[in-house]
């Protein structure tokens, strides 16, 4: 299983919300995926495709460090990528191919039901747990509210019970999660659907031919679901 240079290289997410959804698209663009459990490479049988399937939070870095030529994530994995590569001076370019009709989601600020809230001040001086600090902070900042990051990478919305943190600011979708875990949303900071990003890097003519014919495929697939 080695990656072959020639062949169009896209990270997608491995198991999540947004697996399926770029297993969907990739099957109605009429690429034939041999996906077998455990295997982080895929190939395609009928085209010059190999997937890699990774963490979601991989996906922005493989991307902008050209490991990968395409890569499906949410503009909410992206943009937090984005902000702590430009903070710590990483290469950070990559372009958006396509904004994708799936994967909608958004990165709230959640309390306790029985908390005291009226309004982000309530947060000031506040622990909030998130696994998305630098989006945090960029809207804590822009309404003037201090307060203390607690980072997690998993299982943020249990902080609050246990006492690791005064707030969460987590990914609801349904809203689910919040209510089994008697939390409550209070505040978007951010809304977000799945993008196809391209590396900076230039492609060989045959890995764009690929892309070019992907590209009205996918285009055709939303265009079939409005
Ligand atoms: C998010 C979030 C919650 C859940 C919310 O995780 O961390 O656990 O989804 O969804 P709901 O409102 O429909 O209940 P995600 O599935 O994105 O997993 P990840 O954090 O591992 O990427
Ligand atoms: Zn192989
Ligand atoms: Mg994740």
């Amino acid at each position: 299983m080695t990656l072959d240079q020639t062949r169009l290289r896209i990270a997608i997410q491995k198991s999540g919300r947004l697996s399926k959804e770029c297993q969907r698209m990739l099957k109605g663009c009429g690429v034939k995926l041999n996906l077998r459990e455990q295997r982080l490479i895929a190939h395609a049988e009928n085209m010059p495709i190999d997937l890699l399937l990774v963490r979601d939070d991989d996906i922005p870095g493989l991307v902008m460090d050209g490991v990968v030529d395409l890569g499906v994530v949410g503009e909410n994995v992206l943009e937090e990528t984005l902000m702590e590569r430009q903070a710590q001076g990483e290469a950070a370019d990559y372009s958006v191919l396509k904004r994708l009709d799936f994967g909608g989601c958004r990165l709230s600020l959640a309390v306790s039901q029985d908390a005291d809230y009226s309004g982000v001040n309530s947060l000031e001086g506040k622990r909030i747990a998130t696994s998305y600090p630098w989006l945090l902070k960029r809207y804590m900042d822009s309404q003037g509210v201090k307060f203390k990051s607690v980072m997690l990478n998993g299982s943020v919305e249990v902080a609050p019970r246990a006492g690791v943190a005064d707030a969460i600011c987590d990914l609801v979708s349904t809203g689910a999660t919040l209510e089994a875990n008697g939390l409550v949303e209070t505040d978007v900071i951010f809304r977000s659907k799945a993008v196809l990003i391209q590396s900076a890097t230039p492609l060989a003519a045959s890995k764009q031919a690929v892309i070019d014919r992907l590209l009205p495929r996918i285009q055709g697939l939303q265009q079939a679901r409005e």
